[in-house]
């Protein structure tokens, strides 16, 4: 080990596993945006706390940054080791390591799958209730430092509702046991909340103990296409004034086009401009009977031109597969990605306002519109042309979120939903966030982290 920093760091930890060959440098050096080159010091692959809390004090010795690492499936920059950062991936830290069937609570290390969290709980005849689909790669360390939603937002809320306890090492190295599974605990501030969705700026999770519950009543999933945009809210608030709604989502016949491109089968025919695929609980027969009523007086109204209900587990999985590919699907595009939301009150003003902004901003370019609607949620996707250059085309999509980022402050917003700030947002965050709430945040961030070795550069301009 050539670098004397890393020199130092073998001599004090003669266990740790530390990777420095140029595939791993670029293999754990980038997320999922791939827009910045990777080029961080080393890899880190501790195996237990006491290492991470050694590494912590190396960094702070050394003045080396870190940045946290889970399964990279972000898509916001938040895990871009670009500037010679030490990567500290949880990779080996992956165990489950408790069930409390009384508390119904499962601890895990920080570098367990989301898919894993699924499987255990599912053994114990409980759910862990946060999807989505890059639950077999992301894990649940990444999915706390980003408040992760998903696909089941509506019914379960984010990954902060599902947050018992955390085990934290802080940027000075300290090991913080914050609210240690608890219900009830009106002990002053609550740090495991600042914790969840602080991208890995204020400590690192080592350790979760999530919160499980009851499997919901069987299911059904139905896929609508509905012939205009007004459509959405409405079939939307007719379904959720009838329904036990699970999940209530939206994609246009654009990102349809890249999915079947990719391999998935359709299952309406016909043109039609938007769809939903929605899952709602259907345990009994008036509870079906319900759904056949709904999506008839939908149909009546001309909310819903054409629609499937899928008849086995293998439908459903299909349906499903129109909407939880798109984002694989669009990947080897590299697209520009804004994940915004406003109140679902909004949504129906929002939705216009920006329509017009994106046919005005984005003439000749192809803008795929998905997301959780029901929550207020949306994705926008904006694809480079295959003849611009990726240069003019990120600057042309800066100069549109910069007008997006106005038209979301008229309307209440967020510009980042659910992906979080990373770089990719961070010249945005003060049209959601005040000066003065952005630097209340600063000051948080130098609380856990004095000497700032904790992801810098993600969240904030200036750190
Ligand atoms: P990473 O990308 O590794 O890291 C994300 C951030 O968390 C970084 O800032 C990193 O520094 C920090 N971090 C990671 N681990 C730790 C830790 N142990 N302690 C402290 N900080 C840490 N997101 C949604 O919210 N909803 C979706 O529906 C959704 N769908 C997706 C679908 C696909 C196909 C893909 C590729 C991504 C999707 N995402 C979605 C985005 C992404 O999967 C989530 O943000 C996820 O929570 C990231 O987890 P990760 O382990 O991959 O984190
Ligand atoms: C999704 O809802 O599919 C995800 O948030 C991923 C994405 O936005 O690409
Ligand atoms: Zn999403």
């Amino acid at each position: 080990m050539s670098d004397p920093r890393l020199a130092q760091l073998a001599r004090s930890l003669p266990q740790l596993r530390v990777l420095t060959a140029a595939d791993d440098l670029a293999h754990y050096g980038r997320d999922w945006t791939r827009r910045w080159t990777p080029a961080p010091l080393a890899i880190a692959l501790p195996a237990t706390t006491e290492e991470v809390q050694a590494i912590v004090r190396w960094a702070n010795q050394q003045q080396v940054a870190i940045v946290p690492s889970g399964g990279r499936t972000g898509l916001s920059g938040g895990a871009v080791a670009a500037n010679g950062e030490l990567v500290l991936s949880l990779q080996r830290m992956n165990r489950v390591l408790d069930f409390d069937a009384v508390d119904r609570t499962l601890t895990v290390q920080a570098g367990a799958t989301l898919h894993a969290v699924h499987e255990a709980a599912r053994g114990h005849g409980l759910i862990y209730p946060v999807d989505f689909a890059a639950r077999g790669s992301c894990s649940i360390g990444g999915n706390i430092a980003t408040n992760a939603g998903g696909i089941r937002v509506i019914r379960y809320g984010n990954t902060r509702e599902w947050i018992a306890g955390l085990t934290v090492v802080n940027g000075s190295g300290e090991l913080l046991e914050l609210n240690r599974g608890l219900i009830k605990n009106s002990s002053g501030y609550d740090l495991r909340q600042l914790l969840i969705g602080s991208e890995g700026t204020l400590g690192i999770v080592v350790e979760a103990t999530l919160k499980l519950t009851d499997p919901p009543p069987s299911s059904q999933v139905m896929l609508l296409a509905l012939p205009d945009m007004d459509a959405l809210m409405q079939v939307f608030a007719l379904f959720r004034s009838r329904l036990a709604l699970q999940a209530f989502e939206f994609f246009t016949d654009q990102a349809l086009n890249h999915v079947l491109a990719h391999g998935a089968q359709r299952a309406i025919d016909g043109d039609h401009p938007y769809y939903v695929v929605t899952e709602f609980d259907a345990a009994d027969e008036p509870a079906r009977d319900a759904a056949l009523a709904a999506f008839e007086q939908a149909m009546e109204h001309g909310w819903v031109s054409d629609g499937v209900i899928a008849q086995s587990q293998a439908q459903a999985a299909a349906l499903w597969r129109l909407r939880e590919d798109i984002t694989e699907s669009l990947a080897p595009r590299r697209p520009y990605k804004n994940d915004v939301s406003v109140r679902i009150s909004q949504v129906p003003a929002f939705l216009h306002a920006m329509q017009a902004l994106l046919t005005r901003e984005y003439p000749d370019i192809e803008v795929i519109w998905f997301g959780h609607i029901g929550d207020g949620n949306l994705h926008i996707n904006v694809l480079c042309p295959q003849d611009m250059a990726e240069d003019a085309f990120i600057a042309q999509c800066e100069h549109v979120t910069r007008l997006l980022a106005d038209t979301l402050q008229r309307h209440g917003g967020s510009i980042s939903a659910e992906h979080g700030i990373g770089l990719v947002k961070r010249a945005y965050l003060p049209c959601t966030r005040s000066a003065a709430e952005i630097a209340m945040m600063q000051g948080v961030r130098r609380v856990f982290d004095p000497n700032g070795i904790l992801n810098p550069g993600k969240l904030f301009v200036r750190d």
